[in-house]
């Protein structure tokens, strides 16, 4: 015989009179006027279990005997619960099995914390992840994990991509973090590296004629963690020979659109608007707008060309720029203490200061800054922000016009948050394109690859190359999802030459590219195709889709903000001499502490 012949979330007032069988775990138990009653928890969901100790004596002894979290099997009959018992928020609320016989199939010890307690700690949930997964929220978004890989499975196949797998142990593919490292047993002093992400293998694969590839990839990479930042993480990785941004875009939002139907419900419209980096950048101040909230910034670098202001004139010395918004309404909202706040947030984010000016009832500018700015200034900027009594303006300079723009961004983002500006409801996908090819590592003093060293530059662009690189637009494209970069893709370079002068662009040498990347230099002189693709983050998508805050809470077995497993205590230095002899590694130093 079967252990079940039902869920816990299935039975309701059809099946009235019905003999099952039930599994599960024992959710709750209560002792009720005379009557013992059990919640039965599944996957599912929860259904009333009733002893009648009077009717049943030995199976009511049985029942008391039974704790928390043990797992059963019940058998019994269906019948309707009467009508003050009825809990409307339960799929089974309106019935309960009357039980005749039960099986203890496992005791539990005692749980470490109460399952649905919200103080247990993040760290005591962690290391009992498997007790944690019992409660219906992370169980859930393990569904709807679930539920998205399927929907992108079936619309890749029906859109002709292949899906493969590439290898784990692997040669570095820098995407910009540091690489987890293994050593070779076979060839001493050695190392594998993990893939930050396939980049180089789907290209491969274009040149070994495959046209379009897909991959739900796991990829890993030794960086600071955020609450959208794992060490190892999923991306829903794609690769298409022939196509220009348009293809690889469209097959995205194809993708997007069946999921957002199949799991949200709701109709996207497409396409996605589609804004350009810089225009992301003066706007919303960030390379991922979140869009769901006005206070757009504006550039007001051409208002201040003969500014007295020290801070405005020292950026525009330096060839810098100024970027304000309006905070409507917002002036006796923020105060003295929140206004510092934000100016430490904008130095967080590389600014010097904060300029906060508000408008007083007579339309006058109040503030530390305001003396310094002429009435000619004053005036222009009032027009420029629409600035009325009551409003709230924020300015930030810089030399660079990403710090300017970005400390600005960082100052729009909190201002929405602290005021609620930014509705919960609404999922703003966008795509932002032209993205710069390179960056400037001021630290290092040399350029280094805006997305990774395969990017295209734009055809226009290519003569500046050489000789300016900054200027240099890619042929990149990120998509976003309110606010958080929800994946990233660029056509590539596929000729040898291209590729060459690239690597050197970014300070690699002749020799060093041959080393590293020799490979995909011999790949590209034996007919590679044109092509080009991109990567969704798997986890932040389901994330965002869930509503969570962080995509600890979408992974079935994450790590801390240290990068470590609690369940598991890995990593572990808890490692036989005999096995780091075998790999050829002594550990100098002492042991890290546990
Ligand atoms: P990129 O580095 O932009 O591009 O990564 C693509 C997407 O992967 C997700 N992501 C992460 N998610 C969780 N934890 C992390 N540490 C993490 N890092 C990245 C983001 C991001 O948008 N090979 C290229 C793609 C391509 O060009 O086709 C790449 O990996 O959602």
């Amino acid at each position: 015989m079967s252990y079940r012949t039902n869920t816990c979330n299935e039975l309701n007032l059809s099946h009235l009179g019905r003999k099952v069988t039930l599994c599960g775990w024992v959710n709750a138990s209560r002792n009720l006027g005379g009557m013992l009653f059990l919640d039965l928890r599944d996957r599912e969901g929860i259904t009333q279990l009733v002893v009648d100790p009077a009717a049943t004596p030995d199976l009511a002894e049985q029942a008391k005997a039974i704790r928390e979290e043990w797992v059963i099997q019940a058998e019994g009959m269906v019948r309707a619960r009467p009508g003050s018992m009825v809990n409307e928020k339960r799929a089974t609320g309106a019935i309960e099995v009357a039980v005749s016989a039960l099986k203890v199939l496992n005791q539990s010890a005692p749980m470490p914390y109460h399952l649905e307690d919200p103080a247990a700690s993040d760290d005591l949930r962690l290391k009992y992840r498997y007790l944690d997964m019992r409660r219906s929220g992370l169980l859930n978004t393990l569904k709807v994990r679930h539920q998205i890989t399927q929907v992108m499975r079936r619309v890749f196949d029906q859109e002709g991509f292949i899906e493969v797998e590439t290898p784990i142990l692997t040669k570095s593919t820098p995407e910009g973090a540091r690489d987890y490292l293994v050593p070779s047993r076979m060839k001493a002093g050695a190392f594998y590296a993990l893939p930050q992400s396939p980049q180089q293998y789907k290209q491969l694969l274009m040149v070994g004629g495959v046209e379009k590839y897909f991959q739900i990839a796991r990829c890993f990479r030794d960086e600071d963690l955020r609450a959208d930042r794992q060490p190892e993480f999923t991306q829903i990785d794609l690769e298409m020979s022939f196509v220009e941004e348009e293809d690889v875009q469209g097959v995205t939002e194809r993708l997007l659109a069946a999921v957002m139907k199949e799991v949200k419900g709701m109709e996207l419209s497409l396409p996605f608007r589609r804004v350009t980096w810089k225009e992301a950048m003066t706007r919303y101040g960030a390379d991922k707008p979140d869009t769901r909230f006005g206070l757009e910034m504006q550039n007001l670098t051409g208002l201040f060309a003969h500014t007295a202001f020290p801070p405005f004139r020292a950026a525009l010395e330096e060839q810098g720029t100024i970027e304000g918004f309006n905070g409507k309404g917002l002036a006796s909202a923020v105060s003295r203490k929140q206004a510092d706040q934000l100016t430490e947030s904008a130095k967080l984010m590389g600014a010097k200061g904060l300029v906060v000016l508000k408008v007083d009832p007579a339309g006058a500018l109040a503030g530390p800054a305001a003396k310094f700015l002429s009435p000619e200034e004053t005036q222009a900027l009032k027009e420029a922000l629409d600035a009325q009594p009551g409003d709230l303006l924020l300015l930030a300079a810089d030399r660079s016009f990403r710090v300017a723009c970005t400390a600005l961004g960082r100052v729009r983002l909190e201002v929405a948050e602290a005021h609620k500006l930014i509705p919960q409801d609404r999922f703003d996908f966008l795509w932002v394109t032209e993205f710069p090819l390179f960056d400037w590592d001021y630290q290092e003093e040399r350029w280094v690859a805006e997305h990774h060293p395969f990017t295209r530059p734009m055809e226009e662009d290519l003569p500046l190359l050489e000789s300016d690189p900054g200027k240099v637009r890619a042929r990149a494209y990120d998509v976003i999802l309110n606010g958080v970069e929800l994946g990233g893709g660029s056509i590539r370079i596929h000729e040898p030459s291209l590729q060459a002068l690239m690597f050197r662009t970014l300070g690699i040498s002749d020799e060093s590219a041959r080393h590293r990347f020799g490979h995909l230099l011999d790949a590209f002189s034996f007919g590679a195709p044109p092509h080009g693709g991109l990567a969704l983050g798997h986890d932040r998508l389901v994330m965002l889709l869930c509503g969570l805050k962080s995509i600890r809470d979408t992974i079935a077995f994450p790590k801390t903000a240290k990068a470590a497993c609690l369940m598991m205590d890995s990593p572990s230095t808890d490692v036989d001499p005999r096995q780091l002899q075998e790999l050829n590694l002594t550990i100098t130093g002492a042991p890290a502490e546990e």
